[in-house]
């Protein structure tokens, strides 16, 4: 048994063999985008720990991975400058349109925003570094991950974040999770570790858990070795 295979039987999940719904995400997100912003500001101090651990610099590429309605612009555009690149990917429609606007309202030109499942994403450059911030959907899905992970340069950082369940005995935060999740992801499997399909692709590979740990932060660089095995 492998490392990965290890770490999910260590953990039984009961929805196990749940994958993510692409059309109960879209339709999630077609709801939720006149609100999300507001809603997610709550979770301003984890992107903001996040972004800084890509460790990105003056004209990087970076590339945020389901980005919906560009939340992570402002900080990532301050980081890798204007000679710096920045890709957001996502399959909503009215998530992008937001992300969109805020691109042509602060005039930044070194965006490049594609419409599509990150499973089939066509990304054509290396980039030196991945943005996964609560994107549970993605991280469930392993060609999505490995599309992304084939997209960085060997050693690109690596940074994602999102819910989990908390352990067992805090039943109060865990019931947050469950309401926050019910609203945000199309499945709950995974949940207990959802970093389970990045780690084994990462090598340094670093995890902390925050807010009672119901929220995960997991960091790396590409390993291209793991990710051709
Ligand atoms: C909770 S939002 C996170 C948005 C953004 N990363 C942020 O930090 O605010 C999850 C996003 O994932 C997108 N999404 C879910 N599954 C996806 C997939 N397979 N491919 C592309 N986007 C996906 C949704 O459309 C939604 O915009």
């Amino acid at each position: 048994m492998d490392n990965h295979n290890r770490a999910e039987s260590q953990s039984w999940d009961p929805f196990a063999g749940v994958a993510p719904d692409r059309e109960a995400a879209l339709s999630q997100y077609r709801d939720r985008a006149p609100i999300y912003d507001l809603e997610l500001r709550i979770f301003d101090p984890i992107r903001r720990r996040a972004i800084n651990r890509l460790w990105l610099r003056r004209g990087s590429t970076v590339i945020d991975v389901a980005c919906g309605t560009g939340l992570s612009f402002e900080r990532l555009r301050k980081q890798v400058g204007s000679k710096g690149h920045v890709i957001g990917i996502d399959q909503s429609a009215e998530m992008l349109a937001r992300a969109r606007e805020r691109v042509e309202r602060n005039g930044w030109s070194n965006f490049t925003l594609i419409q599509s499942p990150i499973e089939s994403a066509e990304i054509s450059v290396a980039a030196d570094a991945a943005l996964f911030h609560f994107t549970h959907d993605v991280m469930r899905t392993r060609d999505a991950v490995c599309n992304v992970i084939r997209s960085l340069r060997p050693g690109a950082r690596v940074v994602a974040t999102g819910l989990k369940w908390a352990p067992p005995w805090a039943m109060p935060v865990n019931m947050a999770v469950f309401y926050a999740a019910m609203r945000s992801v199309s499945t709950f499997e995974g949940l207990a570790r959802p970093w389970s399909l990045l780690e084994p692709l990462l090598a340094d590979f670093s995890l902390e858990e925050r807010q009672a740990r119901s929220v995960y932060i997991a960091s790396g660089r590409v390993d291209r070795v793991a990710l051709d095995s």
